[in-house]
């Protein structure tokens, strides 16, 4: 559909998705005007259902560049979050989500510069730091990608800063640090931890847990990410800048399973399976960076989320 833009106009790819959706919302709250472009490949019209009469909704593909031409007239800032986002799928399907997690971001970058839009703020991964053993994982880091989406997902944090350098179009990076809340999806393949364990309790059946349990992840309420977001939409000194977005503490899956199991009321037993090829052992963000530049500071702590999501998945 079509609305006539009001204020200023941000494009988000991935909208559909599950943190584009809630970033649409945030955006809209926010006073956005907002234009969406997914294919709907991992996403749905679901996760837009409550902004939905108040966007323009585009289905097409950020590799087409037609497409990309059309729904960039106009916009201030782009929200780039369209990826094949699941380390296993690029495990198995390399080449694919190459296409799409670095030549779609190449493809919006290079129409961003043509079209005038001012700043890009990009959807980067933890996943790029890889399994570097120093802890809290800070941006001055190496990357060291152990799966092709780590790979893909780092390289198009790099394009971001070339296109900064090169063509002073402003971007900024924000690396992602296990984002979970309501209408994660936990039905496919490459679901991520948190609704397949939400789903398992409260269904009461044993969650699958990969290896031993004592991995940790630095997990991160989704209102965080899209108030970081908002914040690396107008940042000052930001652009050409890559910056962890996190809850800055570290929680093993063992321990997850036992904060879920106590608020969704369950006492049943995870069962544990061989690691998957790809996966980081410890992971856990230092968020000066993000304070410093975005005054970025994690609103949401991992047990109030838990609970806003377990409460969204029960109804
Ligand atoms: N969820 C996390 O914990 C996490 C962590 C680090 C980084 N990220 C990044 O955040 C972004 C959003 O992730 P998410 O968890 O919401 O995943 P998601 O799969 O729910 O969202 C991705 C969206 O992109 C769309 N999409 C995929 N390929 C597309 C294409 N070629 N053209 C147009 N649309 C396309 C999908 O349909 C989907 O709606 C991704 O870039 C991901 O790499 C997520």
């Amino acid at each position: 559909m079509s609305v006539k833009p009001n204020g200023r106009l941000a494009l988000v790819t991935g909208g559909a998705g599950f943190i584009g959706g809630h970033l649409v919302e945030g955006l809209l709250r926010a006073g956005w005007s907002v234009r969406v472009i997914d294919d709907l490949s991992t996403g749905s019209e679901r996760n837009l259902a409550p902004a939905m009469d108040r966007i323009e909704f585009t289905r097409g593909n950020i590799c087409d560049a037609d497409a990309m031409e059309r729904v960039m007239g106009g916009v201030e800032v782009v929200f780039h979050q369209a990826a094949m986002a699941s380390v296993p799928r690029s495990v198995a399907m390399p080449l694919l989500t190459n296409s799409i997690n670095i030549d779609g971001t190449l493809l919006v970058l290079e129409t961003a510069r043509q079209s005038g839009v001012r700043r890009v703020v990009y959807a980067a991964s933890s996943s790029a730091y890889g399994d570097t053993e120093v802890l809290p994982k800070v941006e001055t880091l190496p990357a060291t990608p152990l799966s092709p989406y780590a790979l893909q997902k780092y390289t198009g944090e790099v394009y971001c800063r070339l296109y900064s350098e090169l063509y002073g179009l402003e971007t900024v990076s924000l690396r992602y640090f296990n984002i979970f809340g309501p209408r994660q999806d936990p039905n496919s393949d490459y679901a991520a931890v948190i609704p397949c364990f939400v789903t398992a309790a409260l269904a009461d059946r044993p969650p699958v847990i990969y290896g031993d349990g004592d991995q940790t992840r630095d997990f991160t309420y989704v209102e965080n990410a899209v108030q970081a977001n908002l914040l690396a939409a107008d940042a000052d000194r930001a652009s050409g800048s890559v910056i962890n977005i996190a809850a800055g503490k570290r929680t093993s899956l063992n321990d997850l399973w036992k904060n879920i199991r106590k608020i969704a009321g369950t006492d049943v037993e995870a069962r544990h399976a061989a690691p998957r090829q790809g996966d980081v052992r410890d992971s856990l963000a230092g968020l000066t960076l993000a304070s410093d530049l975005l005054g970025y500071e994690p609103g949401v702590d991992l047990d109030a989320g838990l609970g806003r999501t377990i409460a969204s998945f029960r109804s």
